[in-house]
C-alpha cells in the first residue's frame, strides 16, 4: 500500500518536472527524485524526523568546537543538520560521524548566519542597500559565500528580506530598507551571489530567506512584538522581497518569530502552505527560527511539545531549529495517528533535494579543504571588495560649502568622538566569524591617507556614558586643528536582534561633545557610524557636513578616508526614511495623500502640533561631491494600452567638478483608482557614472506590470486612468508627466 502511494507520487513529480523544464535538467531531476524516493524507503520514522532536526553547536574565540552536545544523536541518524559549527575540521569530524556512524549515511547540512561576509567584513546589509548597487551586492554574497564555504559551511541563514518601516527595530540594520521594489532586487542579487549558478560547485553555498513573513513591522518597534497588518499591505509591501528571493531559486525558507494578525508565523498555514508553496510554488524547505516551534506556548496557541509540533508541521514547517521538538515528539504523533507519515515523508523529501542540489552525497566533504580554508579567506582581493562596497555605501547628507573632500595638502586634522578609533563596533551586528582586531578603525584610515598630515585624536566622550570628563581634552584638540572629523553614533550592539530603541538620538553625552566642538568655530564634518536612520536634526543645523558610514566592516576605515578624501565621490542614497523625531514613525515615502492633506492654513488637516509631517531626510536622498540636473521627461507616447511598454526618457547632466555616478529614480502614482495609491512608489532607477561637464540620457521602460497594483476585489493587476511618472535624484523628484492607461 505505501509503496503504492509512492510509486504515485513519484510519478507525478517526474511528470510535472517534465512538463516545464530543459531534457537535460529533467533527466537530472528525475535522477535525483529517484534517489530520493529509494532512500525514504529504506528510512525508519525516527530517522525521517532526525532529518527534521536542525541543533546548534556553540564555538570558543579561538574557533575550537565547546559544546556539542548532539554527538551521540548524530551518530543516531537523529540529526539533519548543524549550525553554529564553523572550521573545516570541525565540520569534518561531524560529518564523518553522519556519513561513517549511521546506517544510511546521510550527510548533514551547516548552517550559520553568514549575513554580510564571513571573516572579511562587508558593510551591513542596510548599508549595502544604501549602494543601490545589485551587481555590487551580489558580489559581496558571492565573497562571503566563498569564504564560508572555504571552511566547511554549505548553507547561510540569508538574506533577510524583511521590509522595515520603523528604525526604533534593531534589526533594520539586517534588511534592505523601507522600498519593496529596491529591496526585492536587492534579495534577488543576494541569493545569486550565495547560491552562484551552479549549487554542485563548492564556492556556492544554500540561501535562507528570512524572516516569513512581515517580521519587520512589530507593533510600536519591539523586538518580537505582534504584527498586524492589512493583507493589501501584507501582499504589496511585505511579501514582494521574499518571493523575489524565492523566484531566484533560494533552496530555503526561515519562519518568523512573530504572529501575524494573531497567528504565529511557525504555526501559520496560510503563510508557508497557501502563499509559499501553492501561490508561490517554492521547492525547497521551511526551517523554523531559533525554538520557535516551542514558542508557541507562550504565544498561546499550543499547549506542549505535541499540540506545538502537529500545529507547525501541518502549517508547512520541515525543520525544526533548536527547539527539539520535532525530535521527541513527531513519531509519536504519526503513531498516534494524529500527523499523517506521508506529511514526515514530504518534509523529509523536500530537506533530501537540497542536500542533494548542493552534491553532498556525491560527497559529503564538498566543502571541507584545508587548503581552501588556508588561503581562499581574507584574501587581498575580498578586502579590496569590501572596501569597494563600504564606499559606494556611504551617504553624503550634508556638505555646506563644500566642505568636503578634505584637501590632501591640509596641516592638522582633529580626529574626535567615541566612534574614532573603536575597531570593535566597525564591523556592526551579525558579523559572522569577523575577526574585529582585524578591522581599520576611522583614525587608522586617516593615517594612512594623510601620511603628511598631522592628526590628533580625542576620543571626546564614550558611545553611552555620561562623563564629560574628556571634552576639555576633545575641544583643545579641536581648536589646533585645521578641520575636525567628529566619528558619532551607535556601539555595534546597538543595532541587529533584540536592540529595538525608543530614543534615536545619538546615545549618552555625543551629541552634547558636538555641541562644544562647534562652539569652537572649526569645520567639522560629522561622520556617522550606526546601524538604523538615527534622529539628528541638531547635527543637520549646525554642522556643515555629514557622511553616513553605517557599520562599514573589515575595511571601513579606509573606505571612509577614500570618501572623506575624494578619491571616491559619495553616490550612495538612503534605502530608508530618516525621521526627525521617534514620534513620526513609521514615516516612509509611500504613504497615502489622506482626505485631508496637509495645509498650513487649516488645522483640520493631517498634521502634528509639535513637529512637521515631512522627515528629516527623504527615501533615496544622498549627495555627491557634485552636481546633476536633471532635462525634462520625454514619453514614447502618452497613452499605452499594455500591449506595448512605454518609454520614459531623461537627461541627466553632470554640472559640477568631480565625475560622479548618480542614482537616477523613477517613481509613479496613481491619482484616481479603485483603491487609494501611495503618493509615490519606486518603480526603476538606473546608477551611472556621469564624468564632469557630461550628460547622459537615461531611458526607462515600463510594462502594464508595473501599474499593477491589488484592487478593490484583491485581484493584481492595473487600472485604467492617469499615472503620473517622476523622474529625479530622490523621492522628491520634481520633473513630472503624465499618461493614461487605456
Ligand atoms: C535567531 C535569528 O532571528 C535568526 O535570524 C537567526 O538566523 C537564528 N537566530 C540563528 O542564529
Amino acid at each position: 500500500m505505501r509503496s503504492g502511494k509512492t510509486f504515485l507520487l513519484l510519478l507525478t513529480i517526474v511528470l510535472l518536472t517534465a512538463a516545464c523544464s530543459s531534457p537535460a535538467k529533467q533527466s537530472g531531476e528525475r535522477e535525483m527524485e529517484v534517489f530520493i524516493e529509494e532512500l525514504i524507503s529504506k528510512m525508519t520514522l525516527e530517522e525521517k524526523v532526525g532529518q527534521m532536526t536542525l541543533f546548534a553547536g556553540h564555538m570558543d574565540q579561538t574557533g575550537a568546537m565547546v559544546r556539542a552536545d548532539f554527538e551521540e544523536d548524530i551518530q543516531l541518524g537523529q540529526v539533519g543538520a548543524i549550525f553554529n559549527v564553523y572550521g573545516e575540521k570541525n565540520i569534518r569530524k561531524l560529518q564523518e560521524m553522519a556519513v561513517n556512524n549511521t546506517r544510511l549515511r546521510i550527510p548533514l547540512l551547516f548552517g550559520l548566519d553568514v549575513i554580510h561576509g564571513y571573516r572579511t567584513i562587508f558593510p551591513v546589509p542596510l548599508a549595502e542597500a544604501a549602494s543601490w548597487d545589485p551587481e555590487m551586492i551580489e558580489k559581496s554574497a558571492r565573497v562571503a559565500a566563498q569564504e564560508a564555504s572555504a571552511e566547511g559551511l554549505n548553507w547561510t541563514f540569508a538574506p533577510m528580506t524583511d521590509i522595515s518601516r520603523d528604525p526604533r527595530w534593531g534589526r533594520i540594520v539586517e534588511g534592505a530598507g523601507e522600498d519593496p521594489f529596491l529591496a526585492s532586487l536587492i534579495a534577488r542579487a543576494r541569493v545569486r551571489g550565495f547560491q552562484g549558478e551552479d549549487l554542485r560547485d563548492a564556492t556556492t553555498i544554500a540561501a535562507c530567506v528570512k524572516h516569513f513573513a512581515a517580521y519587520g513591522a512589530p507593533q510600536a518597534g519591539r523586538e518580537y512584538h505582534s504584527v498586524d497588518m492589512s493583507e493589501r499591505m501584507l501582499r504589496e509591501v511585505y511579501l514582494p522581497p521574499y518571493k523575489a528571493a524565492v523566484d531566484e531559486g533560494a533552496l530555503t525558507v526561515m519562519t518568523a518569530f512573530n504572529d501575524l494578525n494573531g497567528i504565529p508565523a511557525t504555526a501559520s498555514r496560510f503563510l508557508l502552505t497557501d502563499i509559499l508553496r501553492n501561490e508561490w510554488g517554492f521547492k525547497g524547505f521551511v526551517v523554523t527560527d531559533y525554538t520557535s516551534i516551542l514558542e508557541l506556548i507562550p504565544h498561546g496557541v499550543a499547549s506542549g511539545e505535541l499540540d506545538a509540533s502537529e500545529i507547525s508541521v501541518k502549517a508547512g514547517v520541515d525543520m525544526d531549529m533548536q527547539a527539539g521538538y520535532f525530535q521527541s515528539a513527531l513519531a509519536h504523533l504519526v503513531k498516534l495517528g494524529a500527523v499523517d507519515e506521508m506529511t514526515i515523508d514530504e518534509a523529509v523529501r523536500r530537506i533530501l533535494r537540497v542536500k542533494y542540489q548542493l552534491g553532498l552525497f556525491e560527497d559529503p566533504f564538498r566543502y571541507c579543504s584545508p587548503e581552501r580554508e588556508q588561503n581562499d579567506v581574507m584574501t587581498p582581493e575580498n578586502l579590496e571588495a569590501a572596501r569597494e562596497m563600504a564606499r559606494k555605501s556611504m551617504v553624503l547628507l550634508k556638505n555646506e560649502n563644500d566642505l568636503l573632500p578634505l584637501s590632501k595638502s591640509i596641516k592638522t586634522i582633529a580626529v574626535i568622538g567615541p566612534l574614532a578609533d573603536s575597531q570593535k563596533d566597525m564591523l556592526g551586528s551579525w558579523a559572522a566569524t569577523g575577526d574585529w582586531t582585524k578591522a581599520v578603525t576611522l583614525l587608522e584610515g586617516l593615517k594612512a591617507k594623510y601620511p603628511e598630515t598631522t592628526i590628533i585624536y580625542s576620543m571626546g566622550c564614550t558611545i553611552d556614558g555620561d562623563s564629560k570628563a574628556l571634552f576639555a581634552e576633545a575641544v583643545s584638540a579641536a581648536k589646533r586643528s585645521d578641520v575636525v572629523i567628529l566619528a558619532l553614533g551607535e556601539a555595534a550592539w546597538m543595532s541587529g536582534e533584540a536592540a529595538s530603541r525608543t530614543d534615536l538620538g545619538l546615545p549618552g553625552v555625543q551629541q552634547e561633545l558636538a555641541e562644544e566642538i562647534h562652539k569652537t568655530g572649526k569645520p567639522a564634518a560629522v561622520v556617522l557610524l550606526n546601524g538604523r536612520p538615527l534622529t539628528i536634526s541638531w547635527l543637520n543645523d549646525n554642522i556643515p557636513a555629514i557622511l553616513e558610514a553605517w557599520f562599514p566592516g573589515t575595511m571601513g576605515g579606509h573606505a571612509v578616508a577614500d570618501v572623506l578624501a575624494g578619491d571616491y565621490n559619495p553616490s550612495g542614497k538612503l534605502p530608508v526614511t530618516f525621521p526627525r523625531n521617534a514620534g513620526q514613525i513609521p514615516i516612509f515615502y509611500s504613504a497615502r495623500n489622506t482626505g485631508r492633506p496637509f495645509n498650513p492654513d487649516s488645522k483640520y488637516t493631517s498634521h502634528y502640533l509639535d513637529s512637521p509631517n515631512d522627515p528629516l531626510y527623504v527615501f533615496g536622498y544622498g549627495l555627491s561631491y557634485t552636481s546633476f540636473e536633471y532635462g525634462e521627461i520625454k514619453l514614447s507616447q502618452d497613452k499605452f494600452t499594455g500591449s506595448e511598454n512605454i518609454e520614459i526618457t531623461i537627461n541627466v547632466s553632470n554640472m559640477g567638478k568631480f565625475d560622479g555616478e548618480e542614482v537616477v529614480q523613477l517613481y509613479l502614482h496613481d491619482p484616481l483608482a479603485s483603491v487609494a495609491r501611495p503618493v509615490r512608489e519606486l518603480k526603476a532607477f538606473r546608477k551611472l557614472l556621469i564624468p564632469s561637464g557630461q550628460s547622459r540620457e537615461v531611458t526607462f521602460n515600463l510594462s502594464a506590470d508595473d501599474l499593477a497594483f491589488y484592487r478593490l476585489d484583491m485581484t493584481f493587476g492595473p487600472e485604467k486612468g492617469e499615472y503620473r511618472v517622476f523622474v529625479g535624484g530622490n523621492s522628491l523628484a520634481d520633473k513630472a508627466v503624465s499618461f493614461w492607461f487605456e
